[in-house]
């Protein structure tokens, strides 16, 4: 028999133990948004609940919000930079496709060096960074894991195009993934999740970066573009199902539930979803939208955020949260609220 190979020691579970975010500075109204596309006021809010969003400025990058973000998020969890073993940052807009801005994070937080990489799974990006995060202090691969969903849309978002213009926006949220005590109960639960890339063109980038650097119209930044309605009806409908799936997963019942905290892409899918699962009035919705926007992989952890803020979740709490995007991709689980 050869020699046996060694496994780290692993958690029986694993938590939620710090939250953080970072909202740009420059508030955006909607009548800024309509000076460059055929719309109103009226229209974005009854169509999307946005009544306002966040755009960065220059000094706002995709590395400087993570980094407020992280050492909020690590204040509330009481651990030191050079405890995180991991960092995992969820963005669709870090413009270098290398190296990752988890390595520049990790770096400049003083993580000394914890592993470090990006995912891309665009407005599902959080949950599904999450999901690794919670497998890997499981199994004994970190201790305690960073995740981060960051974004800087107004990047890659065309201001007249009256598709996106109004919709999208920039932020960071991240926690803090440890092991549970022996004898906590789990913090995260099984995640519910996919992709459906018969679905690509529904959200994309217009061009790849080949094409809008050296193509025939000219050099010009390859915005995102979007069929919204498609989107909007299998977000409104699909992901109703995909959320029951993770509730059943964690064993628990909508009656159970504290928080629902959906990605933040309409406040017409978030109601949408919360009718269909029949949320008890208890159930405290995530509404950030009405003046962050959508920031895609930031989305979930800015509204958590938001909710602990305004008193509306308390530590502790349970919390179904869902994300939900370009790809498509989606990712759901319940998680207590640090
Ligand atoms: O975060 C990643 C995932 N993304 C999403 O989940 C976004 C999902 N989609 C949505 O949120 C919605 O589809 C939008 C808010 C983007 C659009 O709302 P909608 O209710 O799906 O509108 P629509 O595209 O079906 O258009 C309805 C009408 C059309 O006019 P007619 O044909 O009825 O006369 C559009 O031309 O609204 C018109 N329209 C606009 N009017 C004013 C479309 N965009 C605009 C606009 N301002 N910006």
């Amino acid at each position: 028999m050869s020699a046996q190979i060694a496994l780290p020691p692993s958690a029986w579970t694993s938590r939620i133990l710090g939250l953080g975010a970072y909202r740009p500075t420059r508030v955006v109204g909607n009548d800024e948004i309509v000076k460059n596309i055929d719309s109103s006021d009226e229209w974005i809010r009854t169509r999307s609940g946005i009544e306002s969003r966040r755009w960065a400025g220059p000094d706002e990058t995709v590395v400087s919000m993570s980094l407020a973000a992280a050492g909020k998020a690590l204040a509330h969890a009481g651990i030191q930079p050079d405890q995180i073993d991991c960092v995992v940052v969820a963005t669709v807009t870090h413009l270098y496709q290398t190296p990752s801005a988890a390595v520049e994070i990790a770096h400049k937080l003083g993580a000394g060096s914890a592993a470090a990489f990006d995912i891309s799974a665009a407005c599902a990006g959080f949950c599904y960074g999450l999901s690794l995060a919670s497998d890997m202090v499981r199994a004994g691969t970190s201790r305690h894991v960073l995740v981060i969903g960051v974004e800087r849309l107004s990047d890659l978002t065309d201001p007249h195009d009256r598709s996106t213009a109004f919709i999208f926006a920039d932020g960071a949220g991240a926690v803090v993934v440890g092991p549970g005590g022996p004898d906590d109960p789990p913090g995260i639960g099984p995640v519910v999740w996919g992709s459906d890339g018969s679905a690509l063109d529904h959200i994309r980038q217009k061009k790849g970066w080949r094409e809008a650097l050296f193509g025939a119209d000219g050099p010009e930044m390859p915005h995102l573009v979007m069929e919204g309605n498609p989107v909007f009806r299998w977000a409104s409908y699909e992901m109703a199902k995909v959320a029951q799936e993770a509730v059943a997963a964690a064993g628990i019942t909508m009656a159970d539930l504290d928080v629902f905290a959906p990605h933040q892409a309409n406040m017409r899918i978030t109601d949408a979803m919360a009718r269909q699962l029949k949320l008890p009035d208890s159930v405290a919705i995530a509404r950030d939208i009405a003046t962050q926007g959508n920031t895609s992989a930031a989305s979930v952890p800015l509204a958590l955020e938001r909710m602990v803020e305004n008193g509306e979740a308390t530590s502790g709490d349970l919390a179904l949260i869902i994300g939900f995007g370009a790809g498509l991709v989606y990712a759901g689980q319940v998680v207590r609220i640090p």
